[in-house]
């Protein structure tokens, strides 16, 4: 919480000659932030930042990001220190608690998240529910809202307890939740977690075994998805976390919570952009077109935009995508897939885009998601999985943020306020006199 008890410097705001005067808190990294808390209270005026460009919605202590830099921090720790030495599983713990675990905090973490992963047995029914071609995003929607007409003992806010099991629950088994949301759309049974295989091991066990071949998981591809797990794990407060707090802070149930913050992710200019991106490359086709492309992105006229490029923070280079560059690198290298023309494509518009004076003056970088896209791709995931798999990575970070908000004494409920430029009061007209 920001401490409202020290010395502060502060801000004059003068309106109409008459001047108010703002506290300013300093951060432990990043701007100064301006509080404006009172400001309605003594001046009558709100503030207006649509899209929230210069607006701190919250304290925390979770994530940091320089986007000028370059830098992503979880806890402190830089994200490339994390995702070459660390795995998901840790970085989760480091999320929630704050801390990097002991070897034996570790071990009980891991062994409550793979004791978590099977869901209800009656769960299987929603599956059956949606039509057989629904986008696995609706079914994640869907069923992570429905662990709460399940999962009865984890849903009262107020105990401590039940926030525990909640998010555990959560990260467990969102994995089956996702992989069995492909293997319905490709009419395959669902496949049982297995409780000795790691995380990223047990989700591509679940996404590509079948009962009549056991799928082998190669070291290097389960390395690859513990990475973009962890790449994805948390990001601040991007829109689909803002999503979860605004949801929270009405006290909703964590599960509602998630689902909405599911529902935000899916969106193309946001987790959606993976899977926007590929179809993009499909739709490009070959690498001769791309030149035609790159000119429609750079139309003002045109609404066309390169997915996979470009980031609200990141204004240098996103560090997430550096890792998973390489991590692309890895896979295709093992695959063997260097000559796929959907990957010949990306690799030639990456390269033909960072030459391009446009987005080199806007500093539009290839993302996080133009290159899991490709991993994924490569991988042998459809297209439509590629959200899903961001959405069960970003729980966490969910998670987090939603257990952090809970813990502030002073939680209110999320409501900002409008520039009306609509009518004034205007009395009603009957319809024949219209
Ligand atoms: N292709 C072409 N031009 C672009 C692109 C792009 N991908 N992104 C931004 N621009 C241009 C934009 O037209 C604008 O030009 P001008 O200043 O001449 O009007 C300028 O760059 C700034 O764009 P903006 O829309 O004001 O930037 P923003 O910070 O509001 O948008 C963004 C960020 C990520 C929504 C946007 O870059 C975009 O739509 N990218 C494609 C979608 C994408 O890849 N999203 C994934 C983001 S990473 C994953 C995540 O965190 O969710």
């Amino acid at each position: 919480m920001a401490d409202d008890t020290r010395p502060q410097r502060t801000a004059t705001l003068t309106i109409d000659g008459q001047n108010f005067e703002l506290p300013i808190h300093s951060p432990t990294a990043g701007p100064d932030v301006l509080d404006i808390r009172k400001l309605y209270a003594q001046a009558g005026v709100f503030t207006y930042d649509p899209g929230f460009t210069s607006t701190a919605s919250c304290d925390s202590t979770i994530t940091f990001i320089d986007g000028d830099k370059g830098e992503l921090l979880h806890r402190g720790y830089p994200i490339d220190q994390l995702a070459g030495r660390s795995h998901y599983l840790e970085v989760c713990y480091l999320l929630l608690y704050g801390e990097l675990p002991s070897s034996d905090q570790l071990e009980d973490f891991e062994n409550r998240v793979t004791m978590h992963t099977m869901l209800h047995e009656q769960m299987r029914n929603f599956f059956s529910g949606f039509r057989r071609d629904a986008h696995p995003m609706a079914i994640m929607v869907g069923v992570a809202g429905a662990m709460a007409a399940f999962y009865h003992d984890s849903t009262d806010i107020s105990d401590p307890w039940q926030r525990e099991v909640a998010s555990i629950r959560l990260i467990a088994k969102m994995p089956t939740i996702a992989a069995w949301a492909y293997k319905y759309s490709v009419g395959q049974p669902f496949v049982y977690p297995r409780n000795d295989l790691t995380y990223a091991e047990n989700f591509l066990h679940m996404c590509f075994s079948v009962p009549a071949a056991e799928y082998h998981v190669d070291p290097i591809l389960a390395r690859a998805m513990d990475r973009i797990f962890t790449l994805h794990a948390d990001h601040e407060q991007n829109a689909s976390t803002s999503t979860v707090r605004l949801a929270s802070s009405s006290g909703a149930n964590p599960f509602a919570c998630i689902a909405a913050g599911i529902a935000c992710l899916w969106g193309p200019a946001h987790g959606g952009a993976n899977q926007a991106c590929l179809e993009m490359l499909r739709e490009i086709g070959t690498p001769d077109r791309i030149p035609e492309y790159i000119a429609r992105a750079k139309d003002k006229d045109d609404p066309f935009r390169l997915m996979g490029f470009g980031h609200r923070v990141y204004k240098n280079f996103d560090p997430r995508a550096k890792v998973m560059k390489e991590s692309a690198d890895e896979v295709l290298d093992l695959l063997g897939v260097e000559n796929n023309p959907l990957l010949k494509t990306a690799k030639e518009l990456e390269k033909q885009a960072l030459e391009d004076d446009y987005f080199v003056s806007k500093k539009l970088f290839p993302n996080v998601d133009f290159y899991s896209g490709i991993i994924l791709e490569a991988m042998g995931f459809p297209t439509a999985m590629f959200t899903p798999i961001f959405a069960l990575s970003r729980t966490v970070g969910w998670i987090s943020q939603w257990k952090e908000q809970l813990s502030d004494p002073q939680l209110k409920i999320g409501r900002p306020r409008q520039l009306y430029l609509g009518e004034t009061e205007r009395d009603y007209v009957d319809i024949e006199s219209r």
